[in-house]
């Protein structure tokens, strides 16, 4: 439970809220980066609070700027791009990609108040097909990470865009560590209409921990009891801090952006990527394929028969700025406990002046910035054995160890390791 000023705190993202700041210290995508065409050049986004205009000039360019103009409020939406900026379609004032004001037609020449003007602009970059956009303060600008979803060549991406969240985007962050909800949201919901897809999660658990790790939070869970649907009995995967989780399937691993539309309504990206079996680079399209999806029936309810659909159900219908003044969270809640502790000591650590965690700073770094995931295999002799999967489960044997060699610190499965409550 947090107090009603703890829940504000931490759901309001507009510009100066302590949220807001935070959230603003990433890279957040914005659009897929094919949405702007030379047909169609500029998008209106609106991004925490804030209305923007997105656009691709015709040297193939991208800017991002405040939608309405600085000088009196007319849309930039409707204006013309010139020389890899935005001219204002009311009376022509001209701005380039970093909010610089270059032009006042009707000003006497001598003027000097576009020198004074800085109209709202923030560094985007494409990346896995999604324009990305940094939209904290410049001078704290880090690099844009390549997770390896939006990096990796030896495989397929696609993209997948769900309609808007109606609701604060932390209730789906907070989902990130929510282990158990997948046995009645998903598979009991699916066994009940007769469907499959459930049946992997079909199962109590046993346990389950979360650790702390250089980008976010790593989860971990096993499964009890012994009615095997595969080698599988358990897995592991990582929210990475603050908006974005991080999944892996066999050889599809994806990641879920959150990004705050505003207070009531989040944008879900979802960057899937299927590597092959061989590790051998493939051609990349410049656009990878882009699906858009609705979870939504034409009745107004939701569509339950699909996993998105269950999850935005959840979601959704928690309000659209939950009150987690009024919850009642238990053990089984530790992960969402640990997510909240987070983002408020990164808030702290933003408004005491420091960088917060999980920036990327060196470019060393960040040729590809692989991330864990794991199934947990049953052993031979009926021990636990965890498994970083790194493409499919061909891999499974030369993949041994890899994830400590890249990750010394850790420590799971079961950072902080809990006994699950019985589930039946
Ligand atoms: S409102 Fe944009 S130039 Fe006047
Ligand atoms: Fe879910």
């Amino acid at each position: 439970m947090l107090t009603k000023a703890e829940n504000e705190l931490l759901t309001h993202v507009g510009p100066g809220t302590p949220m807001g700041e935070l959230l603003r210290r990433y890279w957040q995508p914005i659009c897929v980066a094919a949405e702007l065409t030379a047909e169609q050049p500029k998008k209106r986004i609106k991004v925490m609070g804030e209305d923007l205009v997105a656009f691709r000039d015709a040297n193939g360019g991208y800017g991002l700027v405040a939608e309405h103009c600085s000088h009196r409020r007319t849309s930039l939406f409707y204006g013309f791009l010139e020389d890899g900026g935005i001219r204002c379609p009311y009376h022509g004032w001209l701005y380039d990609t970093s909010g610089k004001c270059l032009e006042q037609p009707f000003e006497p020449a001598e003027s000097m108040m576009k020198h004074m003007i800085r109209h709202p602009a923030y560094p985007v970059e494409v990346l896995g097909g999604l324009l990305f956009a940094y939209m904290g303060p410049i001078e704290s600008k880090p690099l844009l990470p390549r997770w390896d979803v939006l990096a990796w060549e030896d495989g397929q991406r696609t993209i997948r865009l769900q309609e808007t969240l109606e609701c604060n985007w932390l209730q789906a962050q907070e989902n990130s560590a929510d282990v158990t909800h997948t046995y009645f949201l998903h598979a009991h919901t699916m066994k009940m209409r007769g469907l499959g897809g459930g049946d992997y999660f079909y199962r109590p658990f046993e346990q389950y921990g979360f650790q702390p790790f250089e980008f976010g939070l790593i989860k971990t869970w096993r499964y009890a009891g012994k009615e095997q649907l595969g080698p599988e009995v358990g897995g592991g995967n990582p929210l990475i801090f603050p908006n974005v989780l991080r999944q892996q399937s066999g050889p599809w691993h994806n990641m879920h952006w959150r990004v705050p539309i505003d207070d009531n309504h989040t944008n879900i990206i979802v960057v899937n990527f299927r590597r092959n079996t061989d590790g051998h680079p493939e051609e990349q399209p410049e656009f990878p394929p882009v699906e858009f999806t609705s979870e939504v029936l034409p009745s107004g309810e939701y569509a339950m028969d699909s996993f998105f659909g269950q999850d935005k159900m959840a979601w959704e219908t928690q309000g659209p700025i939950y009150d987690r003044s009024t919850e009642h969270t238990g053990a089984s809640d530790y992960g969402i406990a640990l997510v909240r502790k987070m983002l408020l000591e990164q808030i702290g650590v933003v408004q005491d002046g420091g960088d917060p965690m999980g920036l990327v700073r060196d470019p060393e770094q960040n040729h590809v910035i692989e991330l864990p995931g794991w199934f947990m295999l049953e052993g031979d002799a009926g021990m636990l054995r965890e498994r970083h999967l790194t493409s499919s489960s061909r891999d499974l044997s030369a993949a041994d160890g890899l994830l400590v060699e890249r990750h010394k610190t850790f420590d799971v499965p079961f950072g902080a390791a809990r006994p699950a409550p019985s589930t039946r």
